[in-house]
């Protein structure tokens, strides 16, 4: 009697009410057959023990220890299955290319970009073809692989060290300088042009990008990415990301504009031209070829290609500084193959192999992008036995390449050692893979590249980089999308 009086009281209408809801949840997100183990996840709500952790990279390689190289975790509603070490990331990246070349839908994604314009970086099937392709070649024509981008980088290498030495040696802050500097080069290559380090409303379009980073690597993106009908709703930080990706798009816009004004047909100047000229030429609409698509791909190369590189720039001062030895014996190699004069080129990067191995050191222990980007199955597939339907989004974590116990000889220590041979010689290693892996590897890796070898042979030839005596440089980190050193000062003593 007591429980049919109840069942039909408020609270027993709510209870019942709330274990359907308990029913059907279970129901529709019942793990089929064999799909990878992972932590207890809530109704609803999922693993959102992860909300909060200022290191959720490490938090996985936590949970790999328990569940394996392969393991499932939900993001709200969301399930996921994580990848990790090196040979289940090459398995998955690949092996297994074509099963998981495309990325996943992303709320946060959605509202950037649109079905018929979705960029370099979110886009799939047909259209990321032709857009990588033409991207890539694009590239090619430009400079890569001939030495154009080598001079127009070795020139923005000037002005940095130029602008380094106004400081006389005192304290700054080198992260918007680099941010700068590294700015310019994929500007030159979309947009033909580049800003100079005085420039105010560049500047606060930097900043935008840099908050465009940190905010969807934040709790803030991943809750609009698990909760996207709620979180479109409520006021936070989280719409800043969309302001400013707006503000950086009619940046864009506004170059778009002016290049159309006066586009000579014959003497394409950069990306956008070539791009307006292929969209004369190609009347198809459905690779992606319109105008709407021309802004969000520049966008794409031009915050893709900011951030990355300005970080590793910064993370390499915090390596020097902390090991000052190194930093001597890279200034000494320098020295004794270029000399302090002379400009550095490509050409030089055989002849110093320590100086390339501790830049390959800076980009392992920088882990600059630690989780990767999301990938989604393409077809019902295997993954270390696991059942993998299609549809399931995928992620092959970084971190747990870059610091794999079983390839890494001292995984958590800095050692330049890990690139050279008994010799000295440098050696390549499978498992550096800060560019990912597979068809959708970065599509700047060998733009970064050249960056990075010039840039840090072209600084340190000039300075010497410290710290005031008692300061001692964090290796922690700041986590958002990228992995950024937290902020610092430095001084640059002219050598
Ligand atoms: C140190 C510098 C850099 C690092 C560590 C880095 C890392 C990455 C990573 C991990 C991905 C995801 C790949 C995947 O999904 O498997 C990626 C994608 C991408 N990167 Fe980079 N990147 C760097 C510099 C650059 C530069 C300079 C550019 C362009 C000028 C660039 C353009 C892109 C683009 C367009 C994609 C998307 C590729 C696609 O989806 O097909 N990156 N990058």
């Amino acid at each position: 009697m007591w429980f049919s009086n109840f069942l039909l009281s408020n609270e027993g209408v709510l209870l019942s009410v709330f274990l359907l809801l308990l029913i059907v949840y279970h129901l529709r997100n019942k793990n089929p057959k064999d799909f990878p183990p992972g932590p207890f996840a809530l109704p609803f709500i999922g693993n959102f023990q992860i909300v909060g952790k200022k290191h959720p990279h490490i938090y996985f390689n936590k949970l790999a220890e328990i569940y394996g190289n392969v393991f499932s975790f939900c993001f709200g509603r969301d399930k996921m299955v994580i990848v990790s070490g090196y040979k289940m990331v090459k398995e998955a990246l690949v092996t297994q290319a074509d099963n998981f070349v495309d990325r996943p839908y992303s709320p946060m994604g959605d509202r950037f970009y649109s079905a018929n314009s979705d960029g370099l970086f979110m886009s799939n099937g047909g259209k990321w073809k032709a857009q990588r392709r033409f991207a890539l070649s694009t590239l090619r024509d430009f400079g890569l692989g001939k030495n154009r981008m080598e001079q127009c980088i070795c020139e923005e290498i000037q002005y940095l060290q130029e602008e380094i030495e106004q400081e006389k040696g005192k304290l700054f802050r080198p992260a918007g300088l680099f941010n700068n500097a590294v700015s310019n080069i994929a500007c030159q290559l979309v947009m033909g042009k580049r800003f100079d380090y005085s420039d105010h409303n560049f500047q606060l379009m930097l900043k935008n990008l840099s908050e465009i980073l940190h905010l969807e690597g934040s709790i803030w993106g991943q809750l609009y990415e698990s909760f996207p009908g709620v979180m479109k709703r409520l006021p936070g930080p989280h719409n800043k990301v969309f302001s400013n990706f707006n503000k950086v798009r009619e940046f864009i816009t506004q170059e778009v504009k002016s290049h159309k004004k006066d586009l000579d047909h014959n003497n394409p100047r950069d990306y956008i031209d070539t791009f307006l000229i292929k969209m004369e030429n190609l009347k198809e609409t459905d690779l992606g070829f319109t105008e709407t698509n021309l802004v969000l791909c520049s966008a794409d190369l031009f915050l893709a290609g900011t951030e990355t590189t300005a970080t590793t720039l910064l993370w390499a001062l915090v390596f020097l500084i902390r090991h000052p030895d190194i930093q001597e014996k890279v200034q000494a190699e320098i020295d004794n193959v270029i000399g302090q004069t002379r400009q550095p080129s490509m050409a030089d990067r055989p002849n110093l192999p320590y100086t390339d191995a501790v830049i390959h050191e800076i980009q392992r222990m920088g882990n600059i992008v630690p989780l990767n980007a999301l990938r989604v199955a393409a077809k019902d597939t295997t993954l270390d036995g696991y059942h993998i339907p299609k549809g399931t989004s995928v992620l092959p974590v970084l971190t747990s390449v870059l610091f794999d116990k079983t390839e890494w000889e001292t995984p958590d220590t800095f050692n330049p050692g890990h690139f050279l041979d008994a010799d000295g010689k440098f050696v390549k290693r499978e498992a550096f893979l800060p560019f990912s892996a597979g068809k959708r590897v970065c599509l700047g890796e060998s733009l970064a590249k050249m960056e990075l070898f010039l840039f840090f042979v072209g600084l340190l030839q000039k300075f010497t980089f410290s710290v005031p005596d008692g300061v001692e440089l964090s290796t922690e980190g700041v986590y958002g999308a990228t992995r950024v050193p937290e902020p610092f000062k430095v001084h640059a003593k002219t050598r």
